[in-house]
């Protein structure tokens, strides 16, 4: 594999995508297998904000499994299932995992499933979750990976605007302390949507095997077994590869689209440019396929460059202490491990000397890499000191899927700044800006945006949903794409990430919209109306706060009413929202045209000094809230 755009270090690099971003792209593109290779690196003219790579056709399956077959590569670890939940630990090698890949896409496409067909992956942490992803791409059908914390009406949801052909899911997770059944979760999900697929193929596990509906419902396995092995499909490289729904600041969540060419092109650059791994190294996302970062670094990057991924089914502590991910380290030789900035405070929380890391030897492991969330600086200064590896918080968001900044292996690492996401990604014009969209001078707070166009991989629209893309994107800044977080860039180029501008919160490394959550609460036939706040929370980052004022003449106890709300979010959205706070005030603070001020109560709520919004209608309320919430957080 080929020239890519690596020479030099970062200032040359990225000097040299600024100064001629197509090829620059055109360099990358090389590290792809092209059945037709791009005529251009970028169409300014198609879709929303242009398209990489017109003209092309490849297959994503081939370039992440079947050309490191033909390489020679059959014999190497594909994926290393560690799973500390069932005291397993499973290797695929690269042509163990063409076969299973090839007969699943078989058997799909025997069921129907051709390019461009949608198919919902419903899954926990095992190695068929990445297979059927790796299928779908071999048919050129594209997946939506439905994380396994949710629940049954968020899948209704994403099943309705999916309108999968066909389901891939297990018979249950496997959650510390109890066995989630999935399949239930999916039949509930299925008569909620009016949507209805035709076929459902079920991976049944040993924890707990589920009910198959006749007609409808087939053993996964048998189904795999059985079937005639398929090629990959050459699709066009801006056909779509998945959907994956993400938060929005309604209920309704949007639908990030994936192309096949861009991704496959900026993940296989980053895996080298960002992370420094090659072919054979192994690479560990400790994340969940149902997650951006498990798409792209659990499943796609790592493969896509050859290297031996790992896939873990458990969680950083209780699993059975606060030293497996440097069990898994250890004994796999994890190069690179990436995890959230949560994982690594629960890991502290537990053993704050590092006396479980002292019993492994961790020789091999180069560095770690966090995202989700801003890492607190004492969590990065304490992880550093006892790795005594490079430790590099990055940015990124679904709707990029890769790093907007980072700090970069591949080209000669700088030295990292504790609550700095690093320097832009050669491809991203990272700018913060006022109010009226003009940049605002270095080392002041803006609105973090990123200048059109988009590089490779970042979302060329949302799923059936064009104008939706602009308006929650490209309109509030003409000429950029507006990300939703606040920050700054200081003058060497640093950019730190300090809060969302939006009523999304980040809870233990989980995008969660408040305003979902503040639907369901609504939805209640006591309240009269309500505010979620994401609140800090010393592990998870933040958590919600739900406050709800009564409709007039509801007597019940509050506490109930409080339990029942607790109850509905869980039932909902999930127990991934981790609401378990509500309670009841008698009002709440608002703006004279009536708009709840969220921003302060969660400043009140959290202890910080806030401003008296000119605009609010009872000043008095203020004190009033403090007092309760002080109350509340004691
Ligand atoms: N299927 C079903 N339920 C799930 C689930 C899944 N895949 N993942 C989480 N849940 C449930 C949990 O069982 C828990 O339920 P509970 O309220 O009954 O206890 C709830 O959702 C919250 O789970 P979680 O966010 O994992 O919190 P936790 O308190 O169990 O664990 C941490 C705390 C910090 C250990 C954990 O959040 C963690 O590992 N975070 C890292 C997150 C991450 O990798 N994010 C990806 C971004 S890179
Ligand atoms: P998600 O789409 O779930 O990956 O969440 C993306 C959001 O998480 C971003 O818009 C940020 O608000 C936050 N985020 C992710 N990584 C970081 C980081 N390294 N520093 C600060 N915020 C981050």
């Amino acid at each position: 594999m080929t020239a890519t755009p690596q020479a030099g270090g970062y200032d040359a690099s990225y000097a040299a995508w600024q100064h001629n971003p197509a090829s620059y792209w055109a360099a990358a593109a090389q590290g792809i297998d092209w059945t037709v290779p791009p005529t251009a690196s970028f169409a300014a003219d198609q879709g929303v904000y242009g398209r990489w790579f017109p003209g092309s056709e490849l297959n994503t399956c081939h370039n992440a499994v079947d050309r490191h077959v033909l390489a020679g590569r059959g014999d190497q670890a594909a994926i290393i299932w560690d799973s500390p939940m069932t005291g397993r630990v499973e290797t695929t090698t690269y042509a163990q995992l063409q076969h299973r890949v090839a007969h699943l896409a078989g058997a799909m496409a025997a069921r129907g499933v051709a390019r461009g067909d949608r198919v919902i992956i419903y899954m926990p942490m095992v190695a068929e979750a990445a297979i059927g992803m790796l299928a779908c791409a071999r048919l050129g059908a594209v997946h939506s990976v439905v994380f396994g914390g949710f629940a049954a009406a968020e899948l209704a949801a994403r099943i309705t605007d999916a309108e999968p052909k066909l389901i891939l899911c297990a018979s249950c997770g496997l959650e510390p302390g109890r066995t989630v059944a999935y399949k239930p979760l999916l039949d509930t999900a299925m008569d909620l949507s009016p949507h209805k697929p035709a076929s459902v193929l079920v991976l049944q596990r040993e924890a707990l095997l589920a009910a198959l509906k006749p007609g409808r419902d087939e053993d996964w396995l048998a189904a795999e077994a059985a079937a005639t092995p398929h090629p990959c499909v050459p699709v066009a490289g801006t056909d779509p590869l998945y959907i994956l729904y993400t938060s929005g600041t309604t209920g309704k969540p949007k639908g990030v689209l994936r192309d096949n060419a861009g991704h496959a092109v900026a993940l296989h650059n980053s895996m080298r440019m960002i992370y420094g791994c090659e072919a054979g190294d192994v690479f560990w996302a400790a994340s969940d396929v149902g997650w951006v970062v498990g798409h792209s670094y659990i499943v796609y990057a790592p493969l896509l460059a050859g290297c031996t991924t790992v896939l873990f089914e458990g969680k950083p502590v209780g699993t059975p202490d606060a030293g497996t991910f440097w069990r898994v380290c250890a004994q796999h030789g994890v190069k690179v491990l990436f995890t959230a900035p949560t994982a690594i405070r629960a890991i502290k929380k537990e053993d704050p000397e590092g006396a479980l890391l002292a019993q492994y030897d961790l020789s091999k492991l180069e560095a770690l890499f966090l995202a989700g969330e801003r890492c607190d600086p004492p969590t990065q200064v304490w992880v550093h000191e006892l790795l005594g590896k490079p430790v590099v918080d990055h940015w990124w968001q679904t709707e990029t899927g890769w790093a907007i900044t980072a700090g970069f292996r591949g080209l000669g690492l700088f030295e990292m700044r504790p609550g700095s996401g690093g320097k832009a990604s050669p491809g991203y014009d990272v700018q913060a800006l006022d109010e009226a969209g003009q940049p605002v001078p270095r080392g002041q707070i803006g609105s973090l945006a990123v200048k059109l166009p988009l590089p490779p991989s970042c979302l060329p629209t949302l799923y059936k949903a064009d104008d939706r893309f602009r308006e929650s994107y490209l309109e509030t800044f003409p000429g950029y794409y507006n990300t939703g977080d606040a920050g700054m860039v200081d003058e060497q180029g640093y950019v730190w990430v300090m809060s969302r501008t939006d009523d999304i919160i980040n809870v233990a490394g989980h995008r969660l919209s408040t305003g979902a959550m503040e639907e369901v609460l609504a939805g209640h036939p006591d309240v009269a109306e309500c505010a979620v706040v994401g609140i800090k929370d010393s592990l998870k980052g933040q958590v919600p706060l739900g406050m709800v004022v009564l409709k007039a003449g509801v007597t019940r106890d509050e506490a109930d009413i409080a339990r029942d709300l607790v109850r509905l979010v869980r039932e909902k959205i999930g127990p991934v929202a981790a609401f378990k706070d509500a309670m009841v005030v008698s009002r709440l603070p608002k703006t004279r045209s009536g708009k709840i001020l969220r921003a302060t109560l969660r400043k009140i709520a959290d202890g910080e000094t806030y401003a008296v919004p000119p605009t609010i209608d009872d000043p008095a309320i203020l004190g009033e809230m403090e007092g309760t919430l002080k109350a509340l957080m004691r």
